[in-house]
């Protein structure tokens, strides 16, 4: 099948920077992007492009290009299914909060209510694609909606993982590593295959097209997430071991880095991955194992998230530690609240967990992020039910620039690793500083020697 119209069903950070690369590299198609959240797609049509509701470098320069074209954000769900010939799911699937699995599962509410929304709707055969991050065999469930609606309609099922990163969500869609494609492998699920194939073909090259059955599509997101993490969780393990022992993690992690079967990406030792993915899916991966009975590969995943948890609990209380075993009223710094740099997205941040304990502690928390309101951190803050809003807005203050965050400050702890905070002013930030002046470096990314020759007390992570 020939596309000609496109709908996205999700206009978050999948759905809009996905297809707007896809509108802007097929001006043939027409793409249109629907959500239920009347205000996201209101700030996706803004007139300036700077307030579209997703910060993303590149992503604006395209929006303006392409949208009004053949790229639409739209409240009208129906109408967008009824006219595509292919259909992207890019909604939410967050880890379950109640019932069974809870804490662990994927929540398929959100995905069930698409398919059930486009079995209503639709009146011609469609190709509907899995861009969410799904448990292995959700497909399956899809199908059997679809299927049932007695209106003869015809679905093909593929499975689209995404594979993303935030902050560099353009440039990763612009130049995939590998597009994934799953379907059927009836002469129908590969006729659809190629429609899709046809569609990414238009800027990435076909041998970065890899077919495959839908079931090895779904499970490779969730297995190249918990790889991924893994990696981060492995290098960070050996950090807290470089502590005790001497040995510097940046420099071991150069060491295994260039042995060529380990390779040199994703060995940047942290205060902890966040993000909205890596920890749901690998609960979601345990959680699959587990429905199998298999307890030892549950198992062995689910230390990769315990991992996490201790390298972020381990940060606070070094903090806290050294600062004498009391932060009761004292001002702590946070430079940076984003789970990364270059993005506005904070879920799961580390800096919320380092916050929440500090906050424990009853220190006053300081934040400056350039791209982050008071309200999202309040927001989070919030979500993890500690204590009171009211509490919350006492303990935790945001600022519009680092050097009046750190005014008055007893430590400053680097969360995210945003460029501009390596070009400071560092002797400025000391002078307005209370004494002794303490820099607990969450991300590696401050220069020891600079700031030890200003007289701050410089830690970091692994060394
Ligand atoms: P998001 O929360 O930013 O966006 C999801 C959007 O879907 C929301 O705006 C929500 O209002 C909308 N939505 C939910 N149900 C709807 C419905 N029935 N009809 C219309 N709209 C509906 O989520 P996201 O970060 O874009 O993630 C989406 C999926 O992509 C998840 O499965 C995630 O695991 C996966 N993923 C995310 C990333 C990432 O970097 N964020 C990368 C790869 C894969
Ligand atoms: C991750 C994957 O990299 C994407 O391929 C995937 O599509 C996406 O999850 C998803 O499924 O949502 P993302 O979470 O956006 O992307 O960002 P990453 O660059 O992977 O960083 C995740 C976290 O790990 C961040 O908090 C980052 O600071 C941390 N990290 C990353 C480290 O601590 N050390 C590293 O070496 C790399």
């Amino acid at each position: 099948m020939k596309i000609t119209k496109i709908c996205c069903i999700g206009a978050g950070y999948v759905g809009g920077p996905t297809m707007a690369v896809i509108a802007q590299k097929c001006p043939h198609i027409q793409v249109t992007v629907v959500d239920l959240n009347e205000q996201r797609i209101k700030d996706w049509n803004d007139p300036n492009t700077d307030n579209i509701p997703i910060y993303e470098p590149g992503l604006s320069q395209i929006v303006s290009e392409a949208r009004g074209r053949n790229l639409f954000f739209s409240t009208e769900v129906d109408k967008a299914i009824d006219e595509a010939e292919m259909i992207f799911i890019s909604v939410n699937t967050p880890t379950k909060t109640y019932g069974k699995g809870k804490g662990m599962a994927a929540d398929l509410k959100y995905i069930e209510l698409c398919a059930r929304q486009i079995a209503r709707v639709a009146k011609q055969n469609k190709i509907v694609v899995e861009k969410s991050t799904l448990p292995v065999r959700t497909a399956e469930a899809i199908k059997s909606i679809l299927d049932n609606t007695g209106n003869g309609v015809q679905f093909q099922i593929l499975s689209n993982p995404e594979f993303l990163a935030e902050g560099t969500a353009v440039t990763d869609l612009l130049n995939p590593d590998r597009i994934l494609i799953g379907g059927d492998t009836t002469p129908e699920g590969e006729e659809a295959i190629n429609s899709l194939v046809d569609v990414y073909a238009n800027w990435v090259s076909k041998d970065r097209i890899l077919t495959t059955n839908v079931w090895s599509s779904e499970l490779s997101k969730l297995t190249a997430n918990a790889f991924l993490a893994q990696r981060i969780s492995s290098i960070n393990a050996m950090s807290e071991l470089c502590e005790k022992t001497g040995a510097d993690v940046n420099e071991v992690a150069k060491a295994i880095g260039m042995d060529s079967r380990i390779g040199p990406k994703f060995l940047k030792a942290s205060v902890g991955f966040g993000g909205s993915c890596f920890q749901k899916d690998i609960l979601n991966l345990v959680y699959i194992a587990k429905t199998y009975g298999l307890n030892e590969v549950a198992d062995y995943w689910e230390q990769v998230i315990i991992m996490n948890d201790h390298q972020k609990r381990r940060f606070s209380n070094k903090i806290v530690q050294t600062l004498y075993n009391t932060v009761a009223d004292k001002k702590i710094a946070f430079l940076g609240w984003a789970f990364k740099k270059d993005t506005n997205d904070t879920r799961e941040s580390a800096a919320i967990y380092v916050a929440d304990d500090l906050i424990n502690e009853q220190a006053k928390i300081a934040v400056y992020d350039p791209k982050v309101s008071k309200n999202k951190m309040l927001n989070d803050l919030d979500y993890l039910e500690t204590r009171t809003s009211l509490d919350n807005k006492e303990y935790l203050n945001a600022f519009d620039n680092a050097y009046e965050a750190c005014q008055g400050a007893h430590a400053v702890a680097v969360l995210t690793e945003w460029d501009e905070f390596t070009n400071y002013d560092w002797k400025k930030i000391y002078d307005s500083m209370h004494k002794p002046a303490f820099v607990f470096d969450g991300r590696n990314i401050l220069n020891s020697k600079e700031l030890e020759a200003i007289g701050f007390v410089y830690s970091r992570i692994g060394s």
